[in-house]
C-alpha cells in the first residue's frame, strides 16, 4: 500500500545531518518525501544531498520566482499529508509557536492542514529556557506532536536533553502512530501525589509514586496521542514526547488543568490529589515546642469533578485506591464525579498499588466493567488505553 505523502522540513541545527538518513529511512518504509530546508539548514548540509536522496528539487526560500513555480508553497502544502520538521531549532519552535510566517518553512508551517510532528534538537540549555518551554506547549496545544528530545551527549560537548531522536526512532513512531489506537487524540494525565504546606519545611502528602500516570503517557505517545503530563513531586525521569508541567500542591494542579483541560479529548486523573491542605501556610518554620496536635485544614477544590463538569468536557477517566468494597467505593466515586470510566485498585495487599512496579485494575463504566490481571505498569498503562480508546468510541457513536 503507498505511505503517506511526507514533507520533511530540515531546519538550522547541527542534527541537520541526520536529516539524510531520516529520507532514507522514509522512503524505504514507502512514504513520498520531499525536502524543504530553512536559509541556516543549507549551511549545514547541502540541498543537492536531499535533491540525491529524493529525486526532487529542494526548496528552500520564500520569495523566489523558479521555486514558485516548480511547486508554489501552498501547492507544497497541500500535497503534504504530514509536516515532519526535524531538526527543529529553538528559533524555528519559537516562530511557529508565535505564528510568525517569514520564511518558507514557518509558512509552510501556518498553510498545512495536515498533521505535524517535530523532533526538537538542540543544547541542552537552551531546551530547559523555560521559553523554549512555554513555545513546545503551545505547539502541543495547537496539536503538534512531539517527538523527543533524548537525553545524551551534544555536539557542543555538554551532556543532556536535548539531542535529536535517532531517524530509525522518528521513522518507528510515525509508522506506528499511523494505525494506533489513539491516534490524533490529546491527552491530558495527572500523576503524583501533591504537597501540602504546613510551613517551610513541613508537608502533608501521599504515598503516591506517579509511576502509573507517567506509564500511562509513555503508552498514551506509544499510541499515537499527544500528551500533556501534569506532575506532583514525583522520582521519575521526565519522558521523552511529553509536554510536562510541574506543580506541587492541589492548588497548582487545579489551576493547572480545569482551565485548559476542554482543549483535550480524554482527561485522565491519575495523580493522588490531596483532599485537605492545613487552612493557613505559616511563613516561618514552626518551633517543635509550638507544634500543634491539631493542624485546622481546609477542603481542596475536587480536580476530575471541576474537569467533568466543563461544558466541553473530555471523556473523563478516574482512578480508586480502595482497602476495601472496591467496586462499591468505585462505582459511587464514579456516579458522584459524573466520569465517564474509573479504574479501581486495591492498596495496602502485597502486590500492586502505591510505589510498586506492577499493578491490577478493575475498570468500570455505566453498564460495564473490565479485570485487567496483575501486569507491569507500562503494560497495564498501555491495556488501560486501549479500553479508554474503545469506550470513548462506543461513547461518541452511540
Ligand atoms: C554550529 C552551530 C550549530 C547550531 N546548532 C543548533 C542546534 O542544534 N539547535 C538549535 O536550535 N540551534 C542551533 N544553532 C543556532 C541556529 O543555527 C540559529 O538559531 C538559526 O537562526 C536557526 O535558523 P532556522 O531556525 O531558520 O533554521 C546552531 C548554530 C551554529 C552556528
Amino acid at each position: 500500500m503507498q505511505k503517506k505523502n511526507i514533507l520533511l522540513a530540515v531546519s538550522g541545527g547541527i542534527a541537520a545531518y541526520k536529516a539524510a538518513e531520516l529520507t532514507r529511512l522514509l522512503k524505504k518504509q514507502g512514504y513520498a518525501v520531499r525536502v524543504v530546508m530553512t536559509e541556516s539548514a543549507t549551511r549545514f548540509v547541502t540541498p543537492l544531498t536531499f535533491q540525491a536522496l529524493t529525486g526532487h528539487p529542494v526548496h528552500h526560500q520564500l520569495l523566489d520566482v523558479d521555486e514558485e513555480n516548480a511547486m508554489g508553497h501552498i501547492n507544497l502544502a497541500r500535497w503534504a499529508e504530514h509536516l515532519l520538521i526535524a531538526p527543529a531549532t529553538a528559533n524555528i519552535i519559537a516562530k511557529m509557536s508565535h505564528g510568525l510566517a517569514d520564511d518558507l518553512l514557518t509558512t509552510l508551517y501556518l498553510a498545512a492542514e495536515c498533521p505535524v510532528s517535530i523532533a526538537p534538537a538542540m543544547n541542552q540549555a537552551m531546551w530547559g529556557k523555560s521559553v523554549t518551554q512555554q513555545n513546545i506547549r503551545s505547539l502541543m496545544e495547537c496539536g503538534v506532536q512531539i517527538l523527543g528530545p533524548e537525553a545524551g551527549d551534544q555536539a557542543c560537548g555538554e551532556s543532556g536533553m536535548g539531542r535529536m531522536l535517532e531517524p530509525e526512532k522518528i521513522c518507528n513512531i510515525l509508522s506506528s502512530s499511523e494505525n494506533a489506537a489513539l491516534k490524533g487524540k490529546r491527552i491530558l494525565i495527572s500523576a503524583g501525589p501533591t504537597r501540602e504546606a504546613i510551613d517551610p519545611v513541613r508537608f502533608i502528602s501521599n504515598r503516591s509514586s506517579g509511576k502509573m500516570g507517567y506509564a500511562l503517557a509513555e503508552a498514551a505517545v506509544k499510541l499515537g496521542a499527544t500528551v500533556t503530563l501534569v506532575s506532583g513531586p514525583v522520582n521519575l525521569m521526565p519522558l521523552t514526547g511529553v509536554g510536562l508541567v510541574n506543580v506541587e500542591s492541589a492548588e497548582q494542579m487545579y489551576n493547572a488543568i480545569a482551565p485548559n483541560a476542554h482543549e483535550y479529548d480524554i482527561y485522565i486523573g491519575a495523580a493522588a490529589v490531596a483532599d485537605y491542605r492545613p487552612a493557613e501556610v505559616v511563613q516561618q518554620k514552626i518551633k517543635k515546642q509550638l507544634m500543634q496536635s491539631n493542624i485546622p485544614l481546609t477542603q481542596n477544590k475536587d480536580i476530575i469533578a471541576a474537569v467533568a463538569e466543563l461544558p466541553n468536557r473530555p471523556f473523563v477517566v478516574g482512578f480508586a485506591a480502595e482497602t476495601d468494597d472496591l467496586e462499591q467505593y468505585a462505582r459511587h466515586k464514579m456516579r458522584n464525579k459524573k466520569l465517564d470510566m474509573i479504574a479501581a485498585n486495591w492498596v495496602g495487599r502485597e502486590q500492586g498499588g502505591f510505589d510498586s512496579d506492577v499493578n491490577a485494575l478493575k475498570v468500570f463504566w455505566q453498564g460495564g466493567d473490565e479485570t485487567l490481571a496483575m501486569m507491569d505498569k507500562p503494560l497495564l498503562a498501555e491495556r488501560l488505553l486501549e479500553l479508554i480508546a474503545k469506550r470513548m468510541h462506543e461513547k461518541n457513536t452511540a
